[in-house]
Protein backbone atom coordinates (compact mmCIF):
# COMPACT_ATOMS: atom_id res chain seq x y z
CA UNK A 1 0.00 0.00 0.00
CA UNK A 2 1.72 3.65 -1.01
CA UNK A 3 1.24 6.23 1.89
CA UNK A 4 1.51 9.52 0.39
CA UNK A 5 0.54 11.20 3.58
CA UNK A 6 0.36 10.60 7.21
CA UNK A 7 -1.35 13.19 9.65
CA UNK A 8 -2.30 12.78 13.61
CA UNK A 9 -5.49 14.36 13.42
CA UNK A 10 -7.32 13.84 16.56
CA UNK A 11 -6.18 13.68 20.13
CA UNK A 12 -8.58 12.59 22.49
CA UNK A 13 -8.20 12.87 26.14
CA UNK A 14 -10.25 10.83 29.24
CA UNK A 15 -13.23 13.76 28.89
CA UNK A 16 -12.73 14.14 24.90
CA UNK A 17 -15.35 14.00 22.88
CA UNK A 18 -14.87 11.01 20.57
CA UNK A 19 -14.65 12.62 16.97
CA UNK A 20 -17.60 11.90 14.20
CA UNK A 21 -15.44 10.80 11.65
CA UNK A 22 -16.80 10.07 7.62
CA UNK A 23 -13.86 7.82 6.73
CA UNK A 24 -13.39 4.45 7.72
CA UNK A 25 -11.63 3.58 10.74
CA UNK A 26 -9.15 0.45 12.31
CA UNK A 27 -8.58 0.41 15.80
CA UNK A 28 -5.51 -1.17 17.30
CA UNK A 29 -5.76 -2.29 21.24
CA UNK A 30 -3.22 -4.33 23.49
CA UNK A 31 -1.44 -4.14 26.34
CA UNK A 32 0.61 -1.52 27.48
CA UNK A 33 3.96 -1.61 25.66
CA UNK A 34 2.44 -4.71 23.11
CA UNK A 35 3.92 -2.87 20.53
CA UNK A 36 0.44 -0.76 19.08
CA UNK A 37 2.20 2.36 17.94
CA UNK A 38 5.04 0.64 16.60
CA UNK A 39 2.66 -1.64 14.53
CA UNK A 40 1.15 1.78 13.16
CA UNK A 41 4.42 3.41 12.49
CA UNK A 42 5.19 -0.01 10.72
CA UNK A 43 2.06 0.34 8.50
CA UNK A 44 2.48 4.10 7.81
CA UNK A 45 6.07 3.62 6.67
CA UNK A 46 7.18 6.20 9.28
CA UNK A 47 10.36 5.73 11.49
CA UNK A 48 8.83 7.38 14.93
CA UNK A 49 5.83 9.46 13.70
CA UNK A 50 3.53 7.45 16.50
CA UNK A 51 5.50 8.14 20.34
CA UNK A 52 6.70 4.69 21.24
CA UNK A 53 8.68 3.63 24.32
CA UNK A 54 10.43 1.38 26.16
CA UNK A 55 8.15 2.17 29.15
CA UNK A 56 4.73 0.92 29.59
CA UNK A 57 2.18 3.47 29.20
CA UNK A 58 2.92 5.80 26.69
CA UNK A 59 -0.12 6.60 24.44
CA UNK A 60 -2.51 7.82 27.07
CA UNK A 61 -5.12 9.33 24.50
CA UNK A 62 -6.75 7.76 21.88
CA UNK A 63 -5.29 9.17 18.55
CA UNK A 64 -6.53 9.37 15.18
CA UNK A 65 -4.18 8.82 12.64
CA UNK A 66 -4.92 9.89 8.57
CA UNK A 67 -3.85 7.76 6.06
CA UNK A 68 -4.46 9.53 2.45
CA UNK A 69 -7.44 11.19 3.28
CA UNK A 70 -8.29 7.58 2.48
CA UNK A 71 -8.02 5.75 6.74
CA UNK A 72 -7.58 6.46 10.26
CA UNK A 73 -5.91 4.24 12.75
CA UNK A 74 -6.85 4.51 15.77
CA UNK A 75 -4.11 3.98 17.91
CA UNK A 76 -5.60 3.15 21.74
CA UNK A 77 -3.99 3.01 25.09
CA UNK A 78 -2.67 0.28 25.96
CA UNK A 79 -4.50 -1.85 28.87
CA UNK A 80 -3.23 -3.50 32.19
CA UNK A 81 -0.89 -1.16 32.98
CA UNK A 82 0.66 -1.67 36.52
CA UNK A 83 1.65 2.42 37.58
CA UNK A 84 -1.54 4.08 37.09
CA UNK A 85 -4.37 4.15 39.64
CA UNK A 86 -7.35 1.84 39.60
CA UNK A 87 -9.38 4.95 39.09
CA UNK A 88 -7.76 5.75 35.99
CA UNK A 89 -7.40 2.41 34.89
CA UNK A 90 -10.48 2.41 35.31
CA UNK A 91 -11.35 5.87 33.18
CA UNK A 92 -9.36 4.31 30.35
CA UNK A 93 -11.28 1.04 29.98
CA UNK A 94 -14.37 3.06 29.96
CA UNK A 95 -13.09 5.57 27.11
CA UNK A 96 -11.60 2.46 24.95
CA UNK A 97 -14.83 0.69 25.46
CA UNK A 98 -17.08 3.68 24.37
CA UNK A 99 -15.42 4.15 21.04
CA UNK A 100 -15.18 0.91 20.40
CA UNK A 101 -18.83 0.74 21.14
CA UNK A 102 -19.56 4.06 19.65
CA UNK A 103 -17.67 4.70 16.77
CA UNK A 104 -19.66 4.30 13.03
CA UNK A 105 -17.10 3.86 11.07
CA UNK A 106 -14.70 1.15 12.88
CA UNK A 107 -14.36 -1.18 10.19
CA UNK A 108 -11.80 -3.77 11.54
CA UNK A 109 -9.86 -3.83 15.05
CA UNK A 110 -6.85 -5.52 15.67
CA UNK A 111 -5.72 -6.80 18.98
CA UNK A 112 -2.42 -7.43 19.96
CA UNK A 113 -0.57 -10.02 21.48
CA UNK A 114 3.01 -10.15 22.44
CA UNK A 115 4.15 -13.80 20.73
CA UNK A 116 6.60 -14.79 23.43
CA UNK A 117 3.78 -14.63 26.04
CA UNK A 118 0.31 -16.61 26.82
CA UNK A 119 -2.34 -14.17 26.72
CA UNK A 120 -3.38 -12.68 29.93
CA UNK A 121 -6.61 -12.46 31.86
CA UNK A 122 -6.99 -9.01 30.96
CA UNK A 123 -6.04 -9.62 26.91
CA UNK A 124 -9.04 -12.58 27.59
CA UNK A 125 -11.31 -10.25 28.36
CA UNK A 126 -10.49 -7.77 25.76
CA UNK A 127 -10.99 -10.63 23.00
CA UNK A 128 -14.51 -11.08 24.51
CA UNK A 129 -15.47 -7.96 24.60
CA UNK A 130 -14.49 -7.02 21.60
CA UNK A 131 -16.60 -9.91 20.72
CA UNK A 132 -19.43 -8.66 22.00
CA UNK A 133 -19.22 -5.47 20.54
CA UNK A 134 -19.72 -7.63 16.92
CA UNK A 135 -16.85 -7.56 15.88
CA UNK A 136 -14.33 -10.18 14.68
CA UNK A 137 -10.82 -9.19 15.86
CA UNK A 138 -7.32 -10.01 13.89
CA UNK A 139 -4.65 -10.91 16.07
CA UNK A 140 -1.48 -9.42 15.87
CA UNK A 141 1.58 -11.64 17.37
CA UNK A 142 3.64 -8.90 17.97
CA UNK A 143 7.96 -8.99 18.53
CA UNK A 144 8.01 -11.90 16.30
CA UNK A 145 11.89 -11.07 15.78
CA UNK A 146 12.26 -12.27 19.47
CA UNK A 147 11.55 -15.73 18.99
CA UNK A 148 13.12 -18.42 17.44
CA UNK A 149 11.63 -19.14 14.14
CA UNK A 150 11.22 -22.84 14.94
CA UNK A 151 9.42 -21.64 17.93
CA UNK A 152 6.80 -19.57 16.16
CA UNK A 153 4.15 -21.80 15.33
CA UNK A 154 3.70 -23.36 18.83
CA UNK A 155 3.55 -19.73 20.39
CA UNK A 156 1.00 -18.96 17.82
CA UNK A 157 -0.87 -22.02 18.79
CA UNK A 158 -0.10 -21.23 22.50
CA UNK A 159 -2.41 -17.67 21.49
CA UNK A 160 -5.33 -19.45 19.24
CA UNK A 161 -5.93 -21.73 22.61
CA UNK A 162 -5.24 -19.09 25.44
CA UNK A 163 -7.77 -16.49 23.60
CA UNK A 164 -10.06 -19.48 22.40
CA UNK A 165 -10.79 -17.89 18.98
CA UNK A 166 -13.59 -17.82 16.94
CA UNK A 167 -13.06 -20.59 14.07
CA UNK A 168 -11.10 -18.60 10.94
CA UNK A 169 -9.71 -15.46 12.92
CA UNK A 170 -5.90 -14.62 11.30
CA UNK A 171 -3.67 -14.54 13.84
CA UNK A 172 -0.41 -12.95 11.82
CA UNK A 173 3.21 -12.95 13.00
CA UNK A 174 4.54 -9.21 12.68
CA UNK A 175 7.88 -7.26 13.72
CA UNK A 176 8.17 -4.17 13.83
CA UNK A 177 12.42 -4.46 12.94
CA UNK A 178 12.05 -6.92 10.32
CA UNK A 179 8.46 -5.42 8.99
CA UNK A 180 7.46 -9.12 8.71
CA UNK A 181 3.88 -9.49 8.42
CA UNK A 182 3.22 -5.97 6.84
CA UNK A 183 2.05 -6.70 3.78
CA UNK A 184 -0.45 -9.29 4.81
CA UNK A 185 -1.96 -6.78 7.64
CA UNK A 186 -2.76 -3.83 4.54
CA UNK A 187 -4.02 -7.04 2.64
CA UNK A 188 -6.91 -7.38 5.56
CA UNK A 189 -6.98 -3.53 5.73
CA UNK A 190 -8.17 -3.14 2.01
CA UNK A 191 -10.43 -6.28 2.39
CA UNK A 192 -12.45 -5.45 4.97
CA UNK A 193 -11.44 -1.38 5.52
CA UNK A 194 -11.27 -0.02 2.16
CA UNK A 195 -13.77 -1.58 -0.06
P1 LIG B 1 1.63 1.88 25.08
O1 LIG B 1 1.54 3.11 24.26
O2 LIG B 1 2.37 2.08 26.36
O3 LIG B 1 0.32 1.20 25.28
O4 LIG B 1 2.58 0.82 24.28
P2 LIG B 1 2.50 0.36 22.75
O5 LIG B 1 1.66 -0.87 22.67
O6 LIG B 1 2.14 1.48 21.85
O7 LIG B 1 4.02 -0.12 22.50
P3 LIG B 1 5.18 0.63 21.68
O8 LIG B 1 4.89 0.59 20.22
O9 LIG B 1 5.46 1.94 22.30
O10 LIG B 1 6.39 -0.39 21.92
C1 LIG B 1 6.84 -0.70 23.23
C2 LIG B 1 8.30 -1.14 23.18
O11 LIG B 1 8.40 -2.37 22.46
C3 LIG B 1 9.22 -0.15 22.46
O12 LIG B 1 10.47 -0.15 23.10
C4 LIG B 1 9.32 -0.74 21.06
O13 LIG B 1 10.52 -0.39 20.40
C5 LIG B 1 9.29 -2.23 21.36
N1 LIG B 1 8.73 -2.99 20.22
C6 LIG B 1 7.53 -2.82 19.63
N2 LIG B 1 7.36 -3.69 18.62
C7 LIG B 1 8.49 -4.44 18.56
C8 LIG B 1 8.93 -5.53 17.71
O14 LIG B 1 8.26 -5.99 16.79
N3 LIG B 1 10.17 -6.05 17.97
C9 LIG B 1 10.97 -5.58 18.97
N4 LIG B 1 12.13 -6.18 19.15
N5 LIG B 1 10.58 -4.56 19.78
C10 LIG B 1 9.36 -4.00 19.57
MG1 LIG C 1 1.54 3.37 22.25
Amino acid sequence: HVIKNVNLETVCGITSKLPENTLPEVAFAGKSNVGKSSLINGLMNRKSYARTSQQPGKTQTINFYNINEEIYFVDLPGYGYAKVSEAVKAKWGTMIERYLHTSNQLRLVFLLIDIRHEPSANDKHMYRWIVEQGFNPVIIATKLDKLKRSQVQKHVKQIRVGLDVTEGTPIIPFSAVSKQGRDEIWDLIEQYALN
